[in-house]
């Protein structure tokens, strides 16, 4: 298949392309687009055959449930029922946004799409591009991050390219996405307001609004705490080819333990690779150093993270070391990533 490419300009976004898009979904094919998390792979979320597409394009197992995009706050009521006050709520608060809501599904939510749940994952996204686009298509897009299964989610549309071309539609190229990390994930169906995944809505800026929120014992302790309920954090995913490890320690310490793990692995051979931020790069050797951004402006991270991993696979990197950052704020998702792809190897100095 031949997939269609357009650059989308936020300020000026070209509304045939958008419209040609949503034409695409209307037909039951698939079309990637810039969300402000990550790029997602879109297909009608109200077409069953649409979510099989998106499954078979992907490589994904059909029992890891999709999110349904909106545009418009009135089309939650047309797919979940109940909605409970504290969904307006946190819609209020939060859409349009980076936030996932986890309600009961009416019936006109396929089973292959919410696969084979009876909750559904709503988000309202606020990237301009996203919101055309999902109103174009006729109001429901089921998207999962636009990548292959397993690989890092693509912040860029190059990396969309990578992975998904000749497999869809149309790429819409909308650059660099601003928060780099998929959405929080809450779910509203049981007593307590659930996170199932962390992401740029903090548990301190839903507790705000929400009261009591817990958290998902698996998010940050990984399997050996139990079935996560989002059937996707199961999977071992944002992975990079090569073997990660992350480092956490006083700063100098962590510095020369990856050090010294870097010379030995270069000795036996190995690739080496290493994830550092702007006050410690200069300050390592190996075959391939990245700066992951600001340690004081964890944003920055998130931004480049899945980006670093990818390079790291382009590069050929076998063995790749990582800081550790502190896990408040957005850092709990950039840890949370970062933790899955190594699956959860981590030594402490
Ligand atoms: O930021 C994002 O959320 C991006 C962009 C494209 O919007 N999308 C995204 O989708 O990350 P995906 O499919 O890569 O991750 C969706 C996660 C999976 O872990 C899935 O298991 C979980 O959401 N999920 C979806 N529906 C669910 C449901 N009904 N109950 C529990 N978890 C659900
Ligand atoms: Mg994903």
């Amino acid at each position: 298949m031949e997939t269609l490419y357009a650059v989308i300009d936020e300020k000026n976004p070209d509304m045939e392309q958008i419209k040609k898009a949503g034409e695409i979904i209307k037909k039951g094919g698939l079309v990637a687009f810039p969300t402000e998390t990550v790029y997602g792979l879109g297909g009608d979320a109200l077409n069953p055959e649409s979510s099989k597409k998106i499954y078979a394009a992907k490589g994904r197992p059909s029992d890891n449930p999709l999110i349904v995009h909106i545009s418009r706050m009135e089309d939650l009521y047309r797919i979940a029922d109940p909605v409970p006050e504290l969904a307006v709520k946190l819609a209020e608060a939060f859409w349009p946004g980076p936030l996932t809501m986890i309600l009961k599904k009416k019936s006109i939510v396929p089973e292959e799409t919410t696969g084979g749940l009876e909750t559904v994952a709503v988000r309202f996204p606020s990237h301009p591009a996203a919101r055309l686009f999902i109103e174009a298509a006729g109001g429901f897009v089921a998207a999962p991050s636009a990548n292959i299964s397993g690989k890092p989610s693509p912040t860029l549309a190059s990396h969309v390219k990578e992975d998904m071309e000749g497999r869809i539609e149309m790429i819409l190229d909308g650059g660099a996405v601003g928060i780099g990390v998929e959405s929080t994930i809450v779910d509203l169906t049981d007593k307590e307001p659930v996170i199932l995944r962390p992401g740029y809505v903090t548990k301190e800026m839903l507790t705000k609004v929400a009261g009591q929120v817990e958290v998902d014992r698996t998010i940050l302790q990984g399997d050996a705490a139990g079935k996560p309920k989002a059937p996707g954090m199961k999977y071992r995913h944002y992975a990079p080819k090569g073997d990660l490890t992350i480092v956490e320690g006083k700063q100098e310490d962590v510095i020369r333990e990856i050090n010294r793990l870097c010379a030995e692995k270069k000795a036996a051979g190995e690739k080496t690779g290493i994830i550092a931020t702007e006050k410690t790069a200069e300050l390592y050797a190996a075959d391939s150093i990245k700066n992951a951004g600001d340690r004081e402006k964890e944003e920055t991270i998130a931004q480049n993270l899945y980006r670093i991993l990818r390079e790291f696979d382009e590069e050929g990197i076998t063995v790749i070391y990582s800081e550790a950052f502190p896990a408040d704020g957005i850092g709990q998702a950039v840890m949370n990533r970062l933790l899955k792809a190594a699956g959860h190897h981590k030594i402490m100095v």
